[in-house]
C-alpha cells in the first residue's frame, strides 16, 4: 500500500527510482511522483501524476536530469482522491526538502491546525502534508540536521508510516523512518537503496539490512546509519536476498499473474524443501506445541481461505479446536485469548496491518504467535515467537495465487506437525500424508497441462450478471476462494456457498442459466453424492454447471477434471482452475489482470 524508493549513488538517479517504482507499483497505482536533487541548494525538482506510473513516464520522456540522488512513490490514496495534487513527494514551502510516506498519520488534522497558525501553506489534502512542513520546522531547530529532525518529528507522529525525505542542501543523502510499515535498506558497491521491498533494488544488489520499529535511517552512497527515536546507534540485522532479478520479470508472460499461477508446482515444491520428514526445532523455535489447548488462525483476503483449510486439517489431524478469524473483526471485539491459545497469523506480506494488530492484540495476552509468511524479515515474523516461511518468492501480481498455494502447503505441515506432537496420528499416517503432499508439485503440473479450454469456457459467461461457487467441506473455503479471484479480477459479483447451506437461502439466487462453478469432493469420499445431489437442485432451476473433480459428473453441463487426491489435499488442486478462470475472465472483460482497481497488494491501513 504506497510503494516508496530512494536511491543515492553514481549514476543518475531517475532511472533506479524509476525501475523501482516499477517494481513497487503493485502496492498502489493511483498516482506517482518523484523528486530529484538537481542543485545543491535549490528547488528540488519533481514531478508527480495521477494515475499509474506510465503517466508519469510518458510525462518525462526522454529526461534524465544531472542528479545523483532522489526519492519516489506511488500511491494507494487513503487522505484526498487521487489528483496530480495529492501525489507525492511533498514539498515544504521553500521547496527545497520533499517528503514521501505509505502509512496514516492519525494527528495529521491538529498538525495541520498548528503548522498553519505558523504560517505554512498546504496544497493537497494529504496526511502527509503535514509530517513535511513539521520537517522543515523541525529541521531548521535541529541547525539543518535532516536525520535529528526526523527523529523529533516521528516522536509527535501518531498512526503507522513510512517516511523518506531529501533536502537540496544535502545532495546524496536520504533520511527514513518507519513504524508499522514496511522499509528496508539495499546496500550495494557506492550506491544504497531505500524501499518499502526488496524488490525495488533486486537488479542491483543483493544485501539488504532490515529495520526495526521506531528506527530512523540516514543514508549517502557510501554510508548507512541507523539510530533508535533517541539517537543512540543501532546495529540492523543483515540478510542475502535469496531470489535473482528474473523472480520479479513477467518472463514473457502477458501477465505476471499468469506467470505466478505457472510458477506453483515450483513453489510448492520449494516450500517442501526440508521439511517433508516434519518441522525443525528451528521453526518451531521455543514455542511449546504440547500444552496448546486451541489454535487461532488470523487473515485477510485470500490467506483467510488459506485459514479455513487449515482448521479443517488440523482440527482433523491434531485433535485442537480451531477459530479462523477475519484479522479486521478479531481484536476490536475482544476475544478471550491466553497462553494456552496458539495463533497463527498468515500473511504473504507480512505487513498486512489487519493481522498485525490482531496478532498485537493476541500476544499482548500471553499468546504464543506461530506465523506463515513469504517476506522474509518483514514486520509479522519479526514480532513473532517463531515463523514458517512460504517459498513461493515474489508475488507481483496484486491477486494472489502462488503465495496461497504455498500458505495451503504450510497450513498441511503445521496440522501435520501438531498431530505428531500431540499423539494424534500415527506415523504410518504421517508418511502417507507426507507421501500425497510431496506428489502435490506433480499434480498442479498435471492441472496446468490442461486449463486451455477454460479459456473458451469462460467466454460463454463473460456477460453473466452472477457467478456462484459451491463446495463442501474443504471444497467450501476453495469455493470461497474462487468467488474472491473473480471479484477482484473480473469485477462481476460472484459468491461461495457451502453445498449444504444452498437450500437455506442462496439457491434462491439461481435462475435460467446462471453459472454455478461446483468444486466436487474427491470421487472416493462420502461427501461426494451430497454434493451431487446440491447441483441437481441448482441445474433443476437452470444453473449451467461446471463441475471441478476427479471425475466426471454426469449432471454437469462441463466438467474440467483434476488429478485425484488426498480429500484434504484437494483444494491445492481445485483452486488452479478456478485462478485461470478468473484469469481469463479478467482478459475476456479488458480488465488490467495485474492491477485490478481499487486494490492493492499490501495493504498496510488498517
Ligand atoms: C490484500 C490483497 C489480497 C491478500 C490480502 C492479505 O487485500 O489484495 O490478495 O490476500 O491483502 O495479504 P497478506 O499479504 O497479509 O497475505
Amino acid at each position: 500500500m504506497c510503494g516508496i524508493v530512494g536511491y543515492t549513488g553514481k549514476a543518475l538517479a531517475l532511472s533506479p527510482v524509476l525501475e523501482g517504482l516499477r517494481r513497487l507499483e503493485y502496492r498502489g497505482y493511483d498516482s506517482a511522483g518523484i523528486a530529484l536533487v538537481v542543485t545543491e541548494g535549490g528547488p528540488l525538482w519533481v514531478e508527480k501524476r495521477a494515475g499509474k506510473l506510465s503517466n508519469l513516464e510518458s510525462t518525462l520522456g526522454a529526461t534524465n536530469p544531472d542528479a545523483n540522488s532522489g526519492i519516489g512513490h506511488t500511491r494507494w490514496a487513503t487522505h484526498g482522491g487521487p489528483t496530480d495534487l495529492n501525489a507525492h513527494p511533498h514539498l515544504d514551502n521553500d521547496g527545497k526538502l520533499a517528503l514521501i510516506h505509505n502509512g496514516i498519520i492519525e494527528n495529521y488534522v491538529e498538525l495541520r491546525e498548528l503548522l498553519e497558525a505558523r504560517g505554512h501553506i498546504f496544497k493537497s489534502e494529504t496526511d502527509t502534508e503535514s509530517v513535511v512542513h513539521l520537517l522543515s520546522d523541525a529541521r531548521k531547530s535541529h541547525g539543518g540536521d535532516l536525520a535529528a529532525a526526523m527523529r523529533e518529528v516521528c516522536a509527535q507522529l501518531r498512526g503507522s508510516f513510512t517516511l523518506l525525505a531529501i533536502h537540496s542542501d544535502e545532495p546524496g543523502r536520504i533520511v527514513g523512518a518507519r513504524r508499522n510499515s514496511p522499509l528496508v535498506v539495499g546496500v550495494g558497491d557506492g550506491e544504497n537503496f531505500l524501499a518499502s521491498d526488496v524488490a525495488a533494488f533486486i537488479a542491483h544488489t543483493k544485501h539488504a539490512l532490515e529495520l526495526g520499529q521506531d528506527e530512523v535511517v540516514d543514508i549517502t552512497a557510501t554510508t548507512i546509519t541507523v539510530t533508535d527515536l533517541a539517537g543512540n546507534v543501532l546495529t540492523p540485522r543483515e540478510f542475502e536476498i535469496m531470489w535473482d532479478a528474473s523472480a520479479a520479470e513477467r518472463g514473457g508472460y502477458p501477465h505476471f499473474m499468469l506467470k505466478e499461477i505457472y510458477e506453483q508446482p515450483k513453489a510448492i515444491a520449494d516450500t517442501l524443501i526440508g521439511r517433508t520428514a516434519g518441522l525443525s526445532a528451528e521453526i518451531i523455535g521455543g514455542i511449546d506445541l504440547e500444552g496448546i489447548s486451541k489454535v487461532v488462525i488470523i487473515a485477510c483476503g485470500t490467506a483467510y481461505h488459506a485459514g479455513l483449510v487449515g482448521k479443517y486439517a488440523i482440527e482433523k489431524w491434531a485433535n485442537v479446536p480451531v477459530d479462523v478469524e477475519l484479522a479486521s473483526e478479531y481484536r476490536y471485539r475482544e476475544p478471550s485469548v491466553d497462553a494456552s491459545t496458539l495463533v497463527i497469523p498468515i500473511s504473504q506480506s507480512g505487513e498486512t496491518m489487519d493481522t498485525l494488530m490482531a496478532m498485537r492484540y493476541a500476544r499482548s495476552h500471553g499468546a504464543r504467535v506461530f506465523a506463515v509468511c513469504n517476506t522474509n524479515g518483514s514486520t509479522i515474523p519479526r514480532e513473532s515467537d517463531a515463523v514458517l516461511y512460504t517459498h513461493a518468492g515474489p508475488e507481483i501480481a496484486v491477486a494472489s495465487t502462488k503465495a496461497f498455494a504455498t500458505q495451503l502447503i504450510a497450513m498441511y505441515l503445521i496440522a501435520l506437525h501438531l498431530g505428531r506432537v500431540r499423539g494424534a496420528i500415527t506415523e504410518e499416517f504421517y508418511a502417507e500424508i507426507g507421501a500425497e503432499i510431496a506428489d502435490l508439485p506433480d499434480k498442479v503440473e498435471q492441472v496446468l497441462e490442461t486449463v486451455e479450454p477454460l479459456r473458451a469456457l469462460t467466454r460463454e459467461f463473460k456477460d453473466s450478471s452472477s457467478v456462484l461457487f459451491l463446495g463442501r467441506h474443504v471444497g467450501y473455503p476453495t469455493a470461497l476462494e474462487g468467488a474472491l479471484k473473480l471479484k477482484e479480477l473480473a469485477y462481476m459479483h460472484a459468491e461461495g456457498f457451502a453445498g449444504g447451506e444452498l437450500k437455506h437461502g442462496p439457491i434462491a439466487l439461481i435462475d435460467q442459466g446462471t453459472p454455478v462453478i461446483a468444486i466436487m469432493p474427491t470421487s472416493n469420499s462420502a461427501l461426494y453424492e451430497k454434493m451431487a445431489s446440491n447441483v441437481q437442485e441448482v441445474k433443476a432451476r437452470g444453473a449451467v454447471v461446471i463441475a471441478i473433480g476427479d471425475a466426471d459428473l454426469a449432471s454437469a453441463t462441463h466438467n474440467i477434471r483434476i488429478p485425484t487426491s488426498h480429500d484434504f489435499l484437494q483444494p491445492v488442486l481445485a483452486v488452479v482452475p478456478l485462478q485461470v478462470i478468473a484469469y481469463e475472465m479478467a482478459v475476456a472483460r479488458g480488465n488490467d489482470v495485474d492491477q485490478p482497481r481499487n486494490l492493492a497488494k499490501s495493504v498496510t491501513v488498517e
